[in-house]
């Protein structure tokens, strides 16, 4: 390996980690929803290490937090997010977060190094309180209207009431200064195993699916389930389960094959043993990258749905609650971080699209982005038990930080 002036320090990387692992720590993973005080706790940690970097930090009135340097020369932006799921990962937001603040103490304080590594970590890339609030409001496409409107989806409590809370209230929220940034970089957990199971070592990201969600709905009869007669009911709980079948069904001749269906919720009204279900309703969510695919699977969900409460004798109603962004990554960038790859993980490194949402799709929509990948232990994520090995951290950190380097130089 060529001797490199300005390199990762692995340990400090890996103890960064461990540091935002101990606030809210829960079983092997952490409990972080977004402005809680384990989240708050954990923005305040950033902030305080930025000046290591020679970064000056500000936490906008969105939450995102910002490291912003003086140094002359192209800015990059780099950065992830610090909430995480109910009760989930260590690494999901949090390897981006210190990779970037490792890249910035490395290069923005070395006067060899032309310009300057910007950190950011993102609100609620999590999805509490909304979708990808605090990217979308930097690029400017979050009205004050969607922050009134916004509730965290577990508790209830309203956005404006928890950034009162948390003494978020009062601040200005920040807007992307354009033309500042050459691009923005991000590092993420792999969250599936491919990686793994191919003995690669880092993923560099072609493009991030978009993600559609809906609220499916079933009216039929609420009736007493020991007197009514099977064929004369309007069972919505049976009209649902129908539609969860038929999709399972149809989907697979209209799909790419990449597209994943996930129903994340169902509910059943009045939801008693001795009652037929009156009501029911699903969460369901679609990702892909074409949005092509997903034109195909809303009109083929419409029409199964029609079919199915026809033969069930309830009235269906779809509710879409989100349209994707997918997000293509720049060529230049992938060009980067495999080059960095090779010198760095011993060119282990594969290009492949992302199942998963990130900040860096809503980025790419103002400024050229990329994204690596670090491989995750047996794909699981979104779970406690989510995990890296400390060689793939630091290896990861490691191409990170020359990526970073390779940008700036152009
Ligand atoms: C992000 O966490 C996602 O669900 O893709
Ligand atoms: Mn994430
Ligand atoms: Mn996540």
């Amino acid at each position: 390996m060529p001797e490199y002036r300005s390199q990762a320090n692995g340990a400090r990387v890996l103890a960064d980690l461990n540091a935002l692992r101990a606030i809210g720590a829960y079983k092997s993973g952490v409990h972080k929803p977004t402005f809680s005080a384990a989240h708050m706790e954990s923005l305040h940690w950033l902030a305080q290490r930025l000046p290591e970097a020679q970064l000056t930090p500000t936490i906008d009135g969105i939450g995102n937090v910002f490291g912003t340097s003086k140094k002359s020369g192209p800015k990059i932006l780099a950065g992830s997010h610090l909430e995480s799921q109910n009760f989930a990962g260590w690494l999901d937001g949090p390897l981006g977060v210190v990779y970037a603040l490792e890249a910035a103490r490395v290069i923005n304080p070395d006067s060899g190094l032309g310009g300057a590594v910007e950190v950011a970590a993102w609100c609620d890339e999590e999805g509490h309180f909304g979708h990808f609030l605090g990217s979308r409001s930097y690029i400017g496409d979050l009205t004050e209207a969607d922050i009134d409107s916004a509730k965290d989806r577990t508790s209830g409590r309203k956005m404006r009431e928890a950034l009162r809370e948390v003494g978020l209230a009062d601040r200005p929220r920040a807007r992307a200064e354009l033309g500042r940034h050459i691009g923005y970089l991000e590092a993420h957990i792999e969250q599936g195993d491919t990686l793994e199971s191919s003995g690669l070592g880092i993923g560099i990201v072609t493009s991030i699916v978009g993600i559609w969600q809906y609220r499916i709905t079933f009216t039929g009869e609420q009736n007493h389930a020991g007197t009514t007669r099977m064929g004369a009911r309007k069972d919505a709980g049976l009209a649902l389960a129908r539609l969860c079948v038929a999709i399972d069904e149809r989907f697979p001749d209209l799909c790419s094959p990449r597209t994943v269906w996930t129903t994340g919720r169902i509910t059943l009204d009045p939801g008693a043993p001795s009652i037929i279900p009156g009501r029911a309703e699903m969460l369901f969510q679609i990702r892909d990258d074409d949005p092509g695919v997903i034109d195909r699977l809303e009109n083929a969900l419409t029409s199964i749905a029609t079919e199915i409460g026809a033969k069930s004798g309830c009235k269906e109603d779809i509710e879409r609650l989100r349209t994707g962004v997918p997000g293509l990554m720049d060529e230049r960038f992938q060009h980067a971080i495999a080059e960095a790859s090779n010198v760095f993980a011993g060119g282990r490194s594969l290009r492949m699209p992302s199942g998963a949402g990130h900040d860096a799709q809503i980025l790419a929509r103002i400024m050229p982005a990329g994204m690596l990948f670090v491989p995750s232990i047996r794909g699981i994520s979104h779970h406690w038990d989510e995990n890296t090995t400390d060689g793939d951290i630091v290896t990861g950190a490691q191409v990170f930080v020359d990526a970073c380097r390779r940008l700036l130089a152009g």
